[in-house]
This record gives structure tokens, C-alpha cells and sequence, in this order.
């Protein structure tokens, strides 16, 4: 075996939450080129988009099990039927908890309604998703599994300039969630990793940067010691590692995806 060998994800299986939609297009691009066999995404199914997705992935990869499915990851109901939909698929090597919801609020003006929406969906919905995965598909994987939750740099630092206190919380839910499930489910070679990544060039960030107006993008890139903001590659990058063999040693970690932001005074 190469060491190049051990980045190949040939015959995997592998589930993406939030895939039809912004970084987990992405994600599911970068996983299908290393090699996944069969792989799904899920969403709400708003606006077609999880069909035409489906289709766009099935034109460049035609011999792949390529599905996307309906779940809104906030609703428990909706998490079984989903397992329900992949049950043929006996098991699973490969968990990404993408999906997430942002809510642009600082403390005081962060209504309790959407507070819920951001935990229900970032922290409750990755919870309810791992529960099932891991009970259903990846305890009974010989090979155990790798469950990648996509967490935010506002877990681990605060920000003036675009306040989400719900967001936030949530995020760092999931470092707590992630530590307690490396240890709980190790003995069944079940790693769980979570990436914190900065703000990443793409549609979702332009809104925002559209909204509050142009001067925030150039204050938050100074902040950033490589300065620029995470690219959808290394995205990319990051989770083709933590899902393949080539971090088979690396359970319960926190990465920063930062470019040194996390760092630097
Ligand atoms: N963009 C950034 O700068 C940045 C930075 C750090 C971390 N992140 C995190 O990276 C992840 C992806 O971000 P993004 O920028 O790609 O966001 P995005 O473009 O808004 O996409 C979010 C995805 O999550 C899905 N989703 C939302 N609520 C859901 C629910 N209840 N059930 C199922 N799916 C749901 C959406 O699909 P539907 O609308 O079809 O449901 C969509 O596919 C998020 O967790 C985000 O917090 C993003």
C-alpha cells in the first residue's frame, strides 16, 4: 500500500447531511472523486434541489449509488425514514454532519424562536443523525466508521463584527457531542473528528457579506494571519482526511480550520 492508498475512499459508503446546498456539494464532489461507492444527501427538499443534484452527481459519476434523500435533521421522524430509505445499504463508513442553519443575532436580540431553530437544527439534528447512523449502520461495520461533524471557528472564538449568539452555542455543542462519542463508541472503531472552519468563500457568506455591507469582508480577512478565507478545497481537504484510513489514529479532535486564527493575538 502506498500512502497515497490510504486516502482512497474505493467501495465506502458514505451520508452527507445538507448535501444539496452550498459546502456539502462540495463535500459530496470530493468524496465521490476519492472513491465512495454509494452516497447520500439529504436536506429539506426545498425547491427541487435535492433531485437536481442528484442528477448533476449521477452525469459525472453514472455508476455510483447516488441518492438524495428528504430529512429535515431537526425532526426524529424524518431520521428514521431516512435510515429506513438506506437500509439496504447494510452499513455505513462514512457520517458528515454538514448541515446547519446561521442566525445572524447578537445576545440581546436573539429571540427564543430562533435560538430553538438553531439548536434544534446544528446541535439536536447532528445528535439525532449520529444516534441513528451509529446504532443502525456503523456498529455492526467491521470496519467501523468515521463520523466528521462540521462545526464553525465561533465555536472556539467570539466575534463583534457578525454576532450569532445561537449559532455559536450550537457549534460548540458539538465539540462537547463529538468527544463524548469518540470515547463512547472507539472499542467499535468508530472515530468522530469536528472541523471548526472560518468563514468559507461561497454563496452563503456573500449574503452576508452583501448585507452588512462591503468593509466586513477586508476587516475579518485582516484578522486572519494567511489572509484569506477557508476555500471550498480545503474543505474538501480536510474531510477526504478525516473520513479516509490516512487518519485511522485520530479520534475526539477539535481542527480549526482557521488560517491561524485561532492562534494569533
Ligand atoms: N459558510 C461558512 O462560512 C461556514 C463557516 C463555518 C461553518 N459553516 C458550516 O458549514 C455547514 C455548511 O454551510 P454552508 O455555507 O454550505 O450553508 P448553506 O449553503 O446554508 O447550506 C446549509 C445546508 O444545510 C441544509 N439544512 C439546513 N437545515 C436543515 C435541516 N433542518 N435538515 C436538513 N438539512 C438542513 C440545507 O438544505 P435545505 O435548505 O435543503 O434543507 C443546506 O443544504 C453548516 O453547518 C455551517 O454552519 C459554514
Amino acid at each position: 500500500m502506498t500512502v497515497l492508498d490510504l486516502f482512497k475512499l474505493t467501495d465506502k459508503k458514505a451520508l452527507v447531511t445538507g448535501g444539496a446546498k452550498g459546502i456539502g456539494r462540495k463535500i459530496n464532489e470530493g468524496l465521490l472523486e476519492a472513491g465512495v461507492e454509494s452516497l447520500i444527501f439529504c436536506g429539506r427538499g426545498r425547491h427541487g434541489s435535492l433531485e437536481e443534484e442528484q442528477i448533476r452527481l449521477k452525469s459525472l459519476w453514472p455508476s455510483r449509488d447516488i441518492r438524495g434523500i428528504a430529512c429535515d435533521i431537526s425532526k426524529e421522524s424524518d431520521i428514521h425514514s431516512l435510515i429506513d430509505q438506506i437500509r439496504d445499504l447494510k452499513t455505513l463508513d462514512i457520517l458528515v454532519n454538514n448541515a446547519g442553519v446561521t442566525w445572524a443575532a447578537s445576545t440581546l436580540d436573539q429571540t427564543l424562536k430562533s435560538w430553538h431553530r438553531t439548536i434544534d437544527t446544528n446541535l439536536t439534528g447532528t445528535f439525532l443523525m449520529c444516534r441513528s447512523v451509529i446504532q443502525e449502520l456503523m456498529v455492526a461495520n467491521d470496519n467501523g466508521g468515521s463520523i466528521i461533524n462540521i462545526a464553525s471557528i465561533l465555536a472556539l472564538k467570539g466575534i463583534e463584527e457578525i454576532a450569532q449568539i445561537g449559532y455559536s452555542a450550537s457549534k460548540s455543542g458539538l465539540l462537547g457531542l463529538t468527544r463524548q462519542l469518540a470515547v463512547e463508541f472507539a472499542s467499535y472503531g468508530i472515530r468522530a473528528n469536528v472541523i471548526c472552519p472560518g468563514f468559507i468563500e461561497g454563496d452563503s457568506m456573500a449574503e452576508i457579506f452583501t448585507k452588512e455591507g462591503s468593509p466586513i469582508r477586508e476587516t475579518l480577512i485582516d484578522m486572519i494571519p494567511l489572509r484569506r478565507f477557508v476555500s471550498e478545497n480545503d474543505m474538501q481537504g480536510i474531510v477526504l482526511f478525516l473520513a479516509s484510513d490516512a487518519s485511522s489514529y485520530i479520534t475526539g479532535q477539535t481542527i480549526a480550520l482557521g488560517g491561524g486564527l485561532t492562534v494569533s493575538l
